[in-house]
């Protein structure tokens, strides 16, 4: 559904992805591991729009490197960027709103509302609260559900779990894992390995602006190198 082939982006002169391939079939859920700086965010940025790249990316069957932010958006890409960046001064309803104003009318945004709500309980109540008044926990579900507006065929999502309370990051990963098991193809970004593997079926390690390693999840929790360098001495003592 998804491929990227040597892909290569620069911040001025700092190489932020250096020939990266990959791809995310239909259904799919992959996760993109990697340390701060690794390039995980700028890749989510090359496809989505965002950040300017050179390679190709293709969508569907289509290229889409030369389609703008808005253009990929409806041909459904959905991008839950690091941060959440949800609109401080917008109401939760507002907001999710603000997710689907790329769609024409199309009859479905009473229900596709109520399917977030029904997902995220807590926005329901909220749905009238201003965004800059919500938990780190409930912005990152309104930011999910913001992307699920758009309708997309795949949701990228950067750092869910991000300041998150284990708790709360662990809820989220519950209804990512929701949100994919009714069929949703989901790219995934986190430092949080346990967790993204968790969701994922697939993965892939970014190291430096490149990938340095792909396979199972089973196969990435099992690796030698992965358990050190992500998942932390008290994993690798369990
Ligand atoms: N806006 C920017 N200006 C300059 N360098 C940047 C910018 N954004 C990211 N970088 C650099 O690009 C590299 C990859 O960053 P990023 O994609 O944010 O990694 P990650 O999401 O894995 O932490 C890093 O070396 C980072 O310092
Ligand atoms: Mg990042």
């Amino acid at each position: 559904m998804l491929h990227c082939k040597d892909l290569c982006a620069y911040y001025k002169d700092i190489a932020a992805l250096r020939g990266i391939n990959l791809h995310v079939d239909r259904g799919e859920a992959v996760a993109l591991i990697g340390v701060n700086g690794a390039g995980k965010t700028s890749l989510l940025k090359a496809i989505s729009g965002v950040l300017a790249v050179t390679g190709a990316i293709t969508f569907d069957g289509e290229d889409i490197s030369h389609l703008s932010i808005e253009q990929r958006v409806r041909a459904g890409i959905a991008h839950v960027p690091e941060g959440r960046k949800i609109f401080p001064g917008l109401t939760v309803k507002e907001n999710l709103l603000v997710g689907a104003h790329i769609r024409r009318s199309d009859g479905h945004l009473r229900s596709d509302m109520d399917r977030v709500y029904s997902l995220f309980p807590r926005l329901a109540e909220r749905s009238t609260q201003l965004g800059w008044s919500l938990s780190g926990g409930e912005q990152q579900m309104l930011a999910i559900g913001r992307g699920l507006m758009a309708r997309p065929k795949v949701l990228l999502l950067d750092e869910p779990s991000l300041g998150l309370a284990p708790r709360l990051a662990e809820e989220v990963y519950a209804r990512i894992a929701d949100i994919h098991g009714e069929g949703l193809t989901v790219l995934l970004v986190e430092q949080n390995t346990v967790l993204a593997l968790s969701v994922a079926s697939r993965g892939y390690v970014l190291e430096n602006g490149q990938v340095v390693l792909e396979g199972s999840a089973a196969e990435l929790g099992a690796n030698d190198r992965v358990r050190e360098a992500y998942l932390g001495h008290s994993a690798i003592a369990a």
